[in-house]
């Protein structure tokens, strides 16, 4: 597939790590100019900022934007999982906003600050995650967030003219995330994982005017575990 991307200037958040850095790497490796933002990351290319902190986040996204010349496509992959694995009574209030602070208001801020930098055809795609549709005990900050990342998305596709919004929704992916959650099951055979640069692939296709009549999409990707009917066949 031709992606049309050589020469474009893309902004990465969360790019030090995971599914950001394979999909740094997979624009470059279309020729695009990549700028990335991130909290943390041992890169010298890396803009330091979190993407909580909405003036010297704007602050890093205007840079970037500045020294490509404007942005063509905007990738919000900055996000935390939260307290995974514990049981409602053991999640706090605190627990939840810190999870909907990165996760929903990090990319509310992205799209905002990113907007006036985006012409026309832009493209902006965040990272949802299967976890907006289906759910795994012990995971309620993070489902309610990725939800909310859809919602937003949808809302976003509808308000801004001449820019596309849509979010990709993998299930689980081998990053240094879910090793953290997970640990060893990700090494079962038997239990499907996608590595980062299969997302960033899904992210390429998204970002590319290949897929320029996609708006305001969700693209669930989970090896059709979330089409399974209860009908006992
Ligand atoms: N790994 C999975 O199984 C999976 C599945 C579906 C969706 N996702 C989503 O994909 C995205 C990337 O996750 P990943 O698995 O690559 O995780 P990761 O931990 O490997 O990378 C996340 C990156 O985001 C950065 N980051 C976190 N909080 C930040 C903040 N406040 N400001 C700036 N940067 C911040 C981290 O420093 C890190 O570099 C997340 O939104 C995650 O929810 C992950």
């Amino acid at each position: 597939m031709e992606t049309g991307l050589a020469g474009k200037a893309v902004l990465v958040t969360g790019g030090a790590s995971g599914i950001g850095r394979a999909c740094v790497r997979a624009f470059e490796a279309e020729g695009a100019r990549v700028g990335v933002i991130d909290r943390d990351g041992t890169d010298a290319a890396i803009v330091r900022a979190d993407v909580t902190d909405e003036l010297a986040f704007a602050a890093a996204v205007d840079g970037i934007a500045r020294r490509l010349g404007g942005l063509d496509v905007v990738v919000g992959c900055a996000g935390i999982s939260g307290p995974v694995g514990t049981p409602l009574a053991g999640t706090t209030a605190a627990d939840v906003s810190a999870v909907l602070a990165v996760n929903v208001t990090g990319q509310f801020l992205l799209a905002k600050h990113a907007l006036p930098w985006l012409g026309d055809g832009g493209s902006v795609v965040l990272l949802g995650s299967d976890s907006a549709f289906v759910a795994a005990p012990g995971m309620v900050p993070y489902c309610a967030s990725k939800g909310a990342v859809v919602a937003m998305t949808r809302a976003l596709a509808v308000e801004v003219p001449g820019v596309r919004f849509n979010c990709v929704c993998p299930s689980v992916v081998d990053t240094p995330m879910a090793r953290g959650d997970l640990g060893a099951v990700l090494d079962d055979p038997a239990f499907p994982v996608q590595a980062p640069h299969d997302v960033a692939r899904q992210v390429l296709f998204l970002a590319s005017p290949a897929s320029r009549p996609v708006n305001g999409q969700a693209l669930l990707a989970d090896f059709g575990m979330s089409a399974r009917s209860a009908f006992p066949a």
